[in-house]
């Protein structure tokens, strides 16, 4: 059994920072990773920042720098994050990168030489403003399912449905607001439903992916698998497609192939094996284990393993999938203040608590779950501080001062039945992690550190140091034990703690490896043990509730402020009247140009014809929201007949509506296709 496992997580866009639903699977995968180890398998885990496509592409414009520039500097804060996090990759490197070109060109060139690349004409969109192909998300329009107005090009964020950009009900170009046309233009597809059956087959094969997760993905094989359009028209952030003019890879093609780059990377950096096909060649003596989200199932399950299959390379043995991570019971939301950086929360508490939680949530299903503050407070604070640390932290320190810091010699009585039975609780545990249960292995281990807790309240070892210290040692060496085997249970799940208790007890760190058929003791009991000191302070309310970071509202006004006149008689304070609300002129607008405004962060300088004859200038804090490109050939709505303002030197003559919370969760209102001018009521 020397086989070699190579295990990852799914790549981070580069495209914003790290969030702590991303650390579910970073932990979720660290700790699975620091099982394997402690168990004495050769474990190597890569990582990459995923680079390139249309999203990206778009906010390098918006930031107005080179999309190279705007990847590298996401790249450097992920790095930082995953290193304070704990999450100890070999390699964390970025998919824009001469080894991933390389291999994308390797694997495409082995699809098509296999024939499995196919060419169609397809319908897109063309900006003949921008002369350009609108892939994706150049395009905004009205969702064709849901009628969900000002969605993207690929995908509704309001029912969820994916489509094509020409499938939108009246398409914008978002670089310049004018309706694109249609033209055709040739793509090349990756012959996935040729794969069908081979598909099929391993999704079931036995270990590779969680029963319940092949069953949602019965559905497409009941369709039948469609072809897979892997490229893109130029311009696009990506690798030109060789033998193509103006042709890129799509993004999700070259993703997955970053982690064989990265592996690569590895390989020559580290100089511990040739190249990446150490891993990945088809005949390679090693296994690859992906860990992913349940929204990234269907590209490592079904795209990922027939590209390797055609382009032999070795497949995945197992996707471990896990659920999404929700805040307070919610999905985590900026405007309320629950989308939680890795930063927010490393800047305000200890990665252990977090990485503990993480860990007793996530059992062998893909289920979501959530991040309750309160409940997280509570568990981590009465598990892993009160029970776990605390056991350790007392029995040491009534082991220092007054007993020398001397164990006592191992001997048969109550404290070794108490290990022993610990030791027989410690191969469930292993078998929990083993399954990727790690809620169970947690568990097991708070259990079996609670039994100890039990046996010093029953021996009160504390009242014998005077009188029986000799009593005393005994039983506090057995319950040392137990503390020790505790912390090589969860040293996967916190290893600075563990790795912490065992250099007080200046013990060697117990491994799975170690533990695999050890007996009673597991201490070298002539040896003096260390100074103790406190393992993980206690989880404050106050720490917790620092999480929490709403966004505040944009500065400058998107709408009229109220107006100063009394209500009218008998209405209710804050009500207005039909008349007070006729007085306010609402015009349809169409916004001709915009700007930035130096110094202003939230402000543009826009020029919006609002049907009169000179078009008027109307500062607006939506430029958190919006780039000056993406507003410009839009309709807005405009409060007409509003007195002029000077906002940062710009003379406002009216307002815009918007609806939203501010900051980029702002949204402008949308009058459809009504000329400028046309009243609005
Ligand atoms: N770039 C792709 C993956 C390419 S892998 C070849 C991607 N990136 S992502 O940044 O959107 O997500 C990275 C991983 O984080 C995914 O596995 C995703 O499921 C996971 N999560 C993102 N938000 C999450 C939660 N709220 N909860 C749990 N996991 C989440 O997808
Ligand atoms: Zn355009």
């Amino acid at each position: 059994m020397s086989v070699k496992t190579l295990v990852t997580s799914a790549l981070p866009y580069a495209n914003g920072p790290l969030h702590l639903g991303h650390a579910v699977e970073y932990v979720q995968t660290d700790i699975l990773v620091r099982f394997l180890r402690s168990a004495g398998r050769d474990v190597l885990y890569v990582c990459a920042d995923d680079t390139h496509g249309t999203p990206i592409e778009l906010s390098a414009a918006k930031d107005g720098i080179p999309p190279e520039q705007y990847v590298a500097s996401f790249w450097e804060q992920h790095r930082r994050d995953f290193q304070d996090l704990g999450i100890g990759l070999d390699a964390f490197y970025t998919t824009h990168s001469p080894e991933n070109r390389a291999y994308a060109e390797l694997i495409y060139g082995r699809l098509k030489e296999a024939g499995d690349i196919a060419r169609r004409s397809v319908e897109q969109t063309y900006c003949e403003v921008d002369q350009r192909f609108l892939p994706d998300r150049f395009v905004r329009g009205t969702c064709p399912n849901c009628k969900s107005p000002d969605q993207y090009g690929d995908v509704c964020e309001v029912c969820g449905k994916t489509y094509s950009p020409a499938d939108l009900i009246d398409p914008r170009c978002v670089l310049c607001g004018t309706p694109p046309v249609r033209r055709s233009s040739e793509h090349l597809f990756f012959r996935l439903s040729a794969h069908q059956a081979f598909l099929q087959e391993l999704i079931r094969a036995p270990g590779f992916l969680h029963p319940a997760v092949a069953n949602q993905l019965q559905a497409f094989f009941d369709q039948g698998l469609n072809d897979w359009d892997i490229s893109r028209d130029g311009p696009y952030f990506g690798f030109p497609i060789p033998g193509e003019t103006n042709k890129y890879f799509y993004v999700w093609l070259d993703a997955p192939i970053g982690y064989i780059a990265t592996t690569e990377k590895w390989a020559k950096d580290s100089g511990r094996a040739a190249s990446a096909l150490a891993y990945w060649a088809e005949d390679a003596d090693a296994e690859i284990i992906h860990v992913i989200g349940k929204d990234i199932v269907y590209f490592h399950a079904l795209f990922w393993p027939a590209v390797l299959k055609v382009a032999h390379l070795k497949r995945p043995s197992r996707l471990v999938v896990h659920g999404h991570l929700t805040v307070d019971g919610t999905k985590m939301s900026k405007s309320r203040g629950t989308f939680i950086t890795a930063r927010t929360y490393l800047d305000a508490l200890d990665p252990a608590y977090l990485r503990y939680f993480f860990a007793s949530n996530l059992g062998p299903n893909p289920e979501d779950f959530d991040l309750s503050l309160t409940e997280f407070r509570q568990r981590v604070n009465g598990e892993l501080v009160n029970n776990v640390c605390n056991l350790a932290n007392r029995v040491l320190s009534l082991l220092a001062v007054p007993l020398g810091q001397r164990l006592a010699p191992a001997a048969a009585g109550p404290g070794q039945v108490l290990v022993e039975e610990a030791l027989r609780k410690a191969t469930e545990v292993r078998a929990a992690y083993e399954k990727i249960d790690f809620r169970t292995a947690v568990r097991g281990a708070t259990e079996i550190s609670q039994s100890a807790n039990q046996f010093l309240q029953a021996r009160a070892p504390w009242a014998k140091v005077k009188s029986e210290p000799e009593v005393a040692r005994r039983d506090l060496s057995d319950a040392a034990e137990v503390a020790y085997l505790v912390a090589g249970l969860l040293q996967p799940v916190v290893p600075t703690v563990a790795d912490k208790l065992f250099a007080q007890l200046q013990a060697p760190p117990l491994t799975f490896a170690r533990l695999k058929g050890a007996a009673y003791p597991l201490l070298d009991r002539q040896k003096p043990i260390g100074t103790p000191a406190p393992l993980l302070p206690r989880m404050e309310e106050t720490q917790v509730k620092s999480l929490i970071v709403p966004a505040a509202a944009a500065s400058a006004p998107a709408a009229a402020p109220a107006s100063a006149a009394p209500p009218p008689e008998g209405a209710a304070p804050g009500t207005l009247s039909p008349e007070d609300f006729a007085k306010v002129a609402l015009r349809v607008g169409l916004v001709r140009a915009a700007e930035r405004v130096p110094k202003a962060d939230k402000l543009l300088k826009l020029t919006v014809d609002v049907g009169e004859a000179e078009p008027r200038t109307i500062a607006a804090g939506i430029a958190e929201a919006y780039a000056p490109e993406a507003v410009v050939g839009r309709r807005v709505v405009v409060v007409a007949n509003l007195a002029p303002r000077t906002i940062r030197g710009i003379l406002s003559q009216g307002m815009l509506l918007a609806a939203g919370p501010g900051g980029a969760a702002l949204r402008l209102v949308d009058p459809g296709d009504l000329p400028p001018g046309s009243e609005v009521r």
